[in-house]
């Protein structure tokens, strides 16, 4: 009752509140965002129709109060186009590519800058840009990688975070494919250009772009934002292993593994490939024609008897598994409760998964530990069930004999009556 009539009063009261933070403090999407004002830059090239093609006023900079002049230098205060844009007021006019990247790191490098607007902002993508193939590529003078702008736009800049923003996780891709996925504009350099259209039909893909799953990877997740660009031999495993933490673990203790960095062999790749990653199944592991262990293993060697022996014990778990989940729907039919076989067949599912990971151990004994736990709950469900089962017949056959009898009885009943009637 209490409850109730303090929620009643504090219903009209959180609609107010909420109202006056609408009216305050609008989200950014409703918001009817502020340029600079007074800037005689923008002042001057909205008025002569020349702002940048592709000028947007949601830009962060314009957003955070910084004028053209934060980027291009000259005196935004000056309305006479030859003092503002003056040399000796700092104008650099349009940076040429290669200038950009310090362009942008006039504020971004500068730690002490960058702090006055956001505490926690990274300060080295400058540094770390000349780290990558693009950076490196960029300082010889080749024309054609991304600079800053080719990734961030130039009047057009967004948080990462902004849904808007042609860096947000979602929009990742179509900014790489922009030139990765054009042939002719990668023609001199000898790389394929599908690394767009095998990630948008891989696992991640449709996760990232059809489900929205923005835990699935983007290309930046792999290749880094702005280093370490592309990972290296050494680097894959880790690379997967950021969001796939035991099947690197497992992996990494291997021979195979050490055998694999070696014959500079890349890892995880190997078996999964890098852009058209696929759902996996069993018959990936084992010595028949899906199997990728097929490929480096003959009859007769190590990995091949461990290959069959793995394939072996998942089939054995699938096996009891499949058939306790058939007598639980049996179970089902028949009306009885299958509560406590849910939860064992759950257990044993759970093995499944985990010994389908194990399976990157790529040793008979750990995977076979974890299904032979699985296929022990799912025997005590299968015997559970049988039991539901079993009782239920025995409540069946409880039931028609009760009826039987009180029929039986029904019927002396009819005739003893009948008998006393005929007396009368
Ligand atoms: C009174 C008008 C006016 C003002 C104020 C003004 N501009 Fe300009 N701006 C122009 C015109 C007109 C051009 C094109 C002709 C030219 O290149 O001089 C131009 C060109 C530019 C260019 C391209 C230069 C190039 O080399 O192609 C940039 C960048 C630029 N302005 C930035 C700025 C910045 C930054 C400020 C403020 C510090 C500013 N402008 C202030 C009128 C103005
Ligand atoms: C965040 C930094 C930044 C800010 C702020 C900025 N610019 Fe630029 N601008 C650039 C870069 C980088 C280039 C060169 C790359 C390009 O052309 O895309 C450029 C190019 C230009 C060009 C030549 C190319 C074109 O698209 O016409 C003009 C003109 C220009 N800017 C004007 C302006 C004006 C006017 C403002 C303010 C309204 C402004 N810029 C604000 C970074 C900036
Ligand atoms: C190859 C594309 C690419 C290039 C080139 C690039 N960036 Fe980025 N940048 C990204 C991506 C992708 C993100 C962030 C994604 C995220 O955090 O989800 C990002 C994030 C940022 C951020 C947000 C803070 C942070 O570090 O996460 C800033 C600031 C930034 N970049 C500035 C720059 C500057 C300055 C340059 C040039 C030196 C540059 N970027 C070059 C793709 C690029
Ligand atoms: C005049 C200094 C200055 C220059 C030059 C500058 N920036 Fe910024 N940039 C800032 C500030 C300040 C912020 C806002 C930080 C905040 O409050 O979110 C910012 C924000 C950003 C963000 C959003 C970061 C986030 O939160 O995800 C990106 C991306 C970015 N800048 C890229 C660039 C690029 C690319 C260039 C060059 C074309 C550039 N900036 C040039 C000062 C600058
Ligand atoms: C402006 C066009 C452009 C954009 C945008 C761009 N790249 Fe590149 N990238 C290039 C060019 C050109 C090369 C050089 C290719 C080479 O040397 O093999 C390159 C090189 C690379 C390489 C190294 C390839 C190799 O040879 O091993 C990787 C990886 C890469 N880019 C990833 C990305 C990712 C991820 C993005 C998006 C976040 C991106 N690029 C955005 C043009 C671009
Ligand atoms: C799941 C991780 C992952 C994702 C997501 C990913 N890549 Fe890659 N990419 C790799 C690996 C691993 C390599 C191979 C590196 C090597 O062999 O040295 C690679 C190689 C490349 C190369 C070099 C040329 C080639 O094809 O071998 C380019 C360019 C590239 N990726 C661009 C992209 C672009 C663009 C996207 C997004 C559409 C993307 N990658 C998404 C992992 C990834
Ligand atoms: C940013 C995190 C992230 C990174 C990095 C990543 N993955 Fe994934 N991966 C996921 C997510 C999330 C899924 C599940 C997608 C789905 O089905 O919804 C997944 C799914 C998979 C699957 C399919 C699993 C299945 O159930 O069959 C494989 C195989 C896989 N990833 C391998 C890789 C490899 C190999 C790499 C490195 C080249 C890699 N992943 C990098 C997050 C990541
Ligand atoms: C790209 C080639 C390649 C593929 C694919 C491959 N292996 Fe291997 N494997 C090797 C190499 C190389 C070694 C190390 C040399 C050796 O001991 O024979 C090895 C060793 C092994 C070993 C014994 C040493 C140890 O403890 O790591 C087992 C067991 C094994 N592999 C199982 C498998 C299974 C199971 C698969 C399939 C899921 C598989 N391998 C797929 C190349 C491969
Ligand atoms: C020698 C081949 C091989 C290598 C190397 C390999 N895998 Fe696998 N992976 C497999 C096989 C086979 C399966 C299917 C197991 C099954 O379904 O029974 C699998 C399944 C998976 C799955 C789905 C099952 C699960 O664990 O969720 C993921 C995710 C995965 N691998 C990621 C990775 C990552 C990350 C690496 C690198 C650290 C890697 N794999 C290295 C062969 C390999």
């Amino acid at each position: 009752m209490l409850v109730a009539s303090y929620k009643n009063c504090l219903m009209p009261l959180s609609i107010m509140l909420s109202l006056w933070l609408l009216n305050t403090h609008p989200s950014p999407a409703q918001e009817k965002r502020q340029l600079p004002e007074g800037d005689q830059c923008i002042i001057c090239h909205q008025e002569e129709e020349m702002l940048p093609a592709d000028f947007n006023e949601n830009d962060i900079h314009f957003q955070q109060g910084l004028s053209c002049a934060g980027c291009h230098g000259g005196d935004a205060t000056q309305d006479d186009p030859d003092e503002s844009m003056a040399a000796e007021a700092g104008f650099v006019g349009v940076p040429s590519k290669a200038q950009i990247p310090q362009f942008c790191g006039k504020c971004h490098s500068d730690i002490n800058f960058m702090r006055a607007y956001q505490p926690r902002i990274a300060t080295d993508q400058a540094s770390q840009f000349y780290t990558s193939v693009h950076g490196k590529k960029l300082q010889q003078g080749d024309p054609k990688v991304a600079d800053c702008s080719s990734c961030h736009t130039a009047h057009a800049i967004l948080p990462a975070k902004d849904p808007r923003s042609s860096v947000y996780a979602l929009n990742v891709p179509a900014t790489c494919q922009k030139c990765h996925g054009d042939e002719d504009y990668m023609q001199d350099y000898g790389i394929p250009t599908t690394q767009y259209d095998e990630f948008a039909e891989s696992v991640h893909g449709k996760a990232l772009l059809e489900n929205k799953d923005t835990g699935a990877p983007a290309c930046n997740d792999c290749h880094g934002n702005h280093g370490a660009i592309p990972p290296g031999v050494a680097s894959i495993s880790h690379v997967c292993g950021t969001c796939h933490v035991n099947n690197m673990q497992y992996f990494a203790a291997t021979k195979m593994a050490q055998e694999f960095e070696k014959e500079e062999i890349h890892g995880c790749e190997e078996c999964h490939g890098n852009h058209a990653v696929q759902k996996t199944f069993d018959d990936m592991v084992g010595v028949g024609d899906k199997s990728v262990c097929t490929n480096c293993h003959g009859e007769g060697d190590e990995g091949y008897e461990a290959a069959k022996q793995i394939r072996l014990n998942l089939a054995n778990l699938v096996a009891a598994y499949d058939s306790a989940a058939a007598k639980q729907m049996e179970v089902q039919r028949v009306g009885m409760d299958d509560v406590d076989i849910g939860f064992l067949l759950q257990e044993s599912h759970q093995s499944l998964i985990q010994a389908r990971t194990l399976a990157h151990t790529f040793d008979p004994v750990q995977v076979g530990g974890k299904t032979d736990e699985g296929i022990e709950k799912a025997r005590e469900a299968h015997a559970l069930a049988l039991r539901e089962i079993k009782d239920s017949k025995i409540r069946r056959l409880g039931f028609g004999v009760a009826a039987l009898f009180a029929t039986i009885l029904a019927v002396a009943l009819f005739f003893k009556i009948r008998e006393i009637e005929k007396k009368r």
